[in-house]
């Protein structure tokens, strides 16, 4: 493993907050990003941490991030509505047109809200923790850049799609959960990459469509679950882009390509308020036990105990936020220098390596 520097939250935050204002982007969009990139770095997401800063910079130097977005709600019906993003900064958009979609759902029950037009997301668990904060269910789904074949095929079609959850319990901690629909995240491989580390070869193929455990070499990612993690990517990729008019499949952005343009990228929040259904203290009472009973599960061999999905990430962040948080020594050179890339990722494939 490379070696890595531990970092205050506050500390990362601030560094990130200015890189991005160095490269062009307001105040307050970049200490929105700085938030969320914590949040993920803490929870050990690292492939959607501060890893990203570098990339982002150079997007947003390029203006293929628009800095004064000009959004807006559009209410569509009694629970549902499009949030026009205008190409801004995906995780202050997001998390804009979130506060809509949660309001709506206290207000009628349930609340469909897409997002036309954003750069990159993040990681969904950031807004699945806020939903479950408000005593409401979520579910959030984004497209991104093709890397993944679909089952059988050797040649990329939809993105690693990701799927987000949360859930609010009586006790402790929501229930958060969050994955890619891929067997990895891209920015799985882009942490190994820069940590120059073999991935399993269960994670992705090279460019004949062969398993490769070299992150350097990846022609395409692999789906979860063969047939079914590739249905999984396409009910996000209907959802999240061909439901809102968006490019879609195929013809979703490439991250790295044409940095001077805006990704036109979807997002869909689905937000239900659970006491349209029960009584909310039982319901998050069952959250509560669901955790305990998963807790009670006598662990396998070989494993310390049963987790409740998402677990392992929340447990990540409360240590990291207390200890801080452990940054590639690279990254955290980076962060601290004036350097703000103009060339080093325009015009790459999502796949190439500077190795
Ligand atoms: P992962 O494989 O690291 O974890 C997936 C889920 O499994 C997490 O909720 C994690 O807490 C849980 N988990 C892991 N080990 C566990 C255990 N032993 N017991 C119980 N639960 C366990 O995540 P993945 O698939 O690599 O995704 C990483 C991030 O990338 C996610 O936050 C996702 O939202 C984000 N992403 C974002 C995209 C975008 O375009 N915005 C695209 C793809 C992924």
């Amino acid at each position: 493993m490379n070696e890595v520097v531990i970092v205050s939250p506050q500390e990362l935050h601030n560094l990130i907050q200015n890189k991005l204002e160095k490269a062009g982007l307001k105040s307050e969009h970049a200490d929105e990003v700085a938030r969320h990139l914590v949040f993920a770095d803490s929870c050990g997401i690292h492939s959607h941490g501060a890893v990203r800063v570098d990339y982002y910079a150079e997007r947003i130097a390029k203006r293929g991030v628009t800095i004064d977005p000009e959004m807006y709600f559009e209410k569509t019906g009694p629970c549902t509505g499009i949030f026009h993003g205008d190409n801004g900064i995906g995780q202050y958009v997001a998390n804009e047109a979130l506060k809509y979609a949660m309001e709506m759902a206290k207000e009628n029950g349930v609340a469909i809200v897409g997002i036309s037009k954003l750069s990159h997301s993040g990681t969904m668990a950031y807004y699945m923790e806020k939903v479950a904060a408000n005593n409401l269910i979520g579910l959030s789904v984004c497209q991104s850049d093709p890397m993944v074949v679909p089952f059988g095929g050797r040649e990329p079609y939809y993105g690693t799609n990701p799927i987000g959850f949360g859930a609010p319990a009586s006790e402790g901690r929501a229930i958060v959960f969050d994955m890619a629909t891929s067997v990895q995240a891209w920015g799985k491989i882009l942490d190994a990459r820069s940590k120059n580390m073999e991935i399993p070869d269960t994670w992705a193929v090279d460019r004949k469509g062969v398993p490769t455990t070299n992150p350097h070499d990846v022609g395409a990612l692999l789906p979860i679950a063969g047939p079914k993690g590739y249905g999984l990517m396409m009910i996000v990729d209907i959802l999240s882009g061909v439901m809102l008019g968006l490019p879609f499949g195929g013809h979703v952005s490439s991250m790295y390509d044409k940095l001077d343009k805006g990704r036109d990228l979807g997002h869909t929040f689905i937000i239900i308020d659970p006491s349209r259904f029960m009584n909310l203290n039982e319901f998050k009472e069952n959250i509560t036990r669901t955790k305990d009973e998963l807790h009670n599960i006598p662990a396998a061999e070989g494993f310390k105990q049963v987790y409740y999905p998402g677990e392992v990430s929340q447990l990540t962040y409360e240590k990291y936020q207390k200890e801080g948080i452990p940054i590639e020594k690279g990254i955290y050179e980076y962060l601290i220098s004036d350097i703000v890339h103009y060339n080093k990722f325009g015009g790459q494939s999502a796949f190439a390596s500077k190795k």
